[in-house]
């Protein structure tokens, strides 16, 4: 393989580094659950659902009676959940009023490159001045940069699933994620709805991320705050990988969440910048399989799949059912995260109230799409992720090369499938927009417990080789593929690839 051989790195210490809070916490399961609003459209008519998001700064009160600057979609964190219906053209304003360019990517979407958000296809702040525009020059020659508001089209010619939008800017996803900058996006089809599966209030988003807290209660992360310093060619300014001690469930310091004894579909979404999770339920249900897995990151699964543990890298959702009918009312569950310590061994917490009618269902059967076949693949690449030297500076690299948004690595050719070789030194999740991967064997084995269904995020890990199939349909144009440690993304772990007719 090339890389050494390391096994039981699947603790957090090994993703980065930890930033501690400068400030006291609040204790666990105190603070009420909730999930973010749904965002309504401004019209629909027969052509189109329209948006309109605001991105800009806010003050909000994440840690009780703690003030925290946040910058969010309509200034909430995370952003308005936007639900849309498979096929159905969803447009998003986007307005920017931040004191920084951003750029918006519907993660899990099949997009046009033009509406991709494309890390140079800038959008300035309204009313940028002639001083902002000197610093677009480099990027213009590489990006469709707008000013002040872009609408991005989403055809959404795609099965249900559970996407997320979030910031996408060359060299600052990592801190526009981490101040806010993230929200879901929900595809629903016909399909999926008579399926029978729990829905309305239960059918929960969760959103996990963790952050970390500065004394003045804003959000602490290295290029934000003047008492990190680094000295160059010694270390990068964000090491391996950023990593909080306060686990936000949606939003909220460790929540507690009442639920009646039934079945509930629990939308989980790893949206931390790098941290790993391996979730279980605290105690688990009498007989185990806590999980029924029935979706990932590209929609549902064939059929469900039972799971004691969760096992969830940064990007990727699962879309699971947990029967909390199989509790006594009045007990609580404690979803707890094995790869943890101390303040981030804990998540959130269930507490079951009282038994309730539940006609909700998990069919043998979810989903007939076709699988990808590998006789079918016309081509063989291989990709090798790993820490390198990137401008003279410690980064990371995919083939010894750093992202450049001048340059295309590839051109896949639209409806062939392709072989992917994937290789790292360390954990990557390894994302590719447009598209997403099948995976075909994790080290010498198969696909292991959480790698079935359409992935468009992998967990590659140390010294591990994967091979995943890939096809592209649709749209010819400039996309990304990249590591969703956000900092590792940050710090070149990106390229550019070109899908051709
Ligand atoms: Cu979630 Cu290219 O990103
Ligand atoms: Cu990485």
């Amino acid at each position: 393989v090339g890389v050494p051989l390391i096994s039981g790195m699947g603790g957090s210490s090994s993703t980065g580094e930890l930033l501690p809070s400068r400030l006291p916490l609040p204790r666990p399961y105190t603070l009420p659950f909730r999930v973010p609003p749904v965002l309504r459209p401004t019209s629909t008519d027969g052509a189109a659902d329209r948006y309109e998001i605001v991105q800009r700064t806010a003050v909000a009160e994440i840690l009780p009676g703690v003030r925290t600057e946040i910058w969010g979609y309509n200034g909430i964190f995370p952003g308005p959940t936007i639900v849309s219906t498979s096929g159905r053209r969803t447009i998003v304003t986007h307005r920017n009023r931040l004191p920084a360019p951003v750029v918006v990517h519907l993660h899990g979407g099949r997009t046009p490159p033009e509406h991709d958000g494309y890390p140079t296809d800038l959008v300035y702040p309204e009313g940028a001045s002639g001083h902002h525009m000197a610093g677009a020059g480099h990027t213009a020659m590489s990006g469709d940069v707008s000013m002040g508001r872009r609408d991005y089209v989403y055809p959404l010619r795609q099965p249900a699933a559970t996407l997320w939008y979030h910031d996408h800017r060359m060299d600052f996803t990592g801190p526009g994620v981490w101040r806010g900058l993230a929200g879901f996006h929900i595809v629903h089809d016909r399909h999926e709805l008579s399926l029978g599966l729990p829905g309305g209030d239960r059918d929960m988003p969760i959103a996990i991320m963790d952050r970390s807290f500065a004394e003045d209660g804003g959000l602490r992360y290295p290029s934000l705050d003047p008492t990190l310093t680094h000295t160059p060619g010694v270390r990068s300014p964000y090491g391996p990988g950023v990593l909080g001690d306060v686990i936000l469930v949606n939003g909220v310091p460790w929540p507690l969440a009442p639920v009646p004894a039934v079945r509930h579909r629990l939308r989980l979404l790893n949206a931390s910048n790098a941290r790993r999770y391996r979730l279980v339920l605290d105690p688990p249900p009498p007989g185990g399989n806590a999980f029924v897995q029935v979706g990932t990151d590209g929609g549902l699964l064939s059929r469900p799949i039972p799971h004691d543990a969760l096992e969830m890298a940064p990007a990727q959702r699962f879309d699971v059912v947990v029967d909390f009918g199989r509790y006594r009312p009045g007990q609580y569950v404690t979803v707890r995260n094995e790869w943890g310590d101390g303040t981030t061994a804990d998540v959130m917490r269930f507490h079951v109230t009282a038994r309730a009618d539940d006609r909700s269902r998990v069919p043998d059967v979810l989903t007939a799409a076709v699988p990808l076949r590998e006789k079918d693949a016309v081509v063989t690449r291989r990709f090798e992720f790993r820490h390198d030297t990137v401008r003279g500076m410690p980064g990371w690299t995919i083939n010894g090369r750093a992202f450049s948004p001048t340059d295309s690595i590839m051109s896949p050719k639209l409806g062939t499938t392709e072989i992917w070789r994937l290789l790292s030194d360390f954990h990557h999740p390894i994302h590719v927009h447009l598209s997403h991967f099948q995976v075909l064997s994790r080290g010498l084995g198969g696909p292991g417990p959480y790698d079935h269904g359409p992935k468009d995020t992998v967990d590659l890990r140390p010294g591990e080789q994967m091979a995943v199939l890939v096809r592209f349909d649709d749209y010819a144009g400039r996309y990304v593929m990249h590591c969703h440690n956000l900092e590792h993304e940050d710090m070149g772990m990106m390229a550019t690839f070109t899908t051709v007719r």
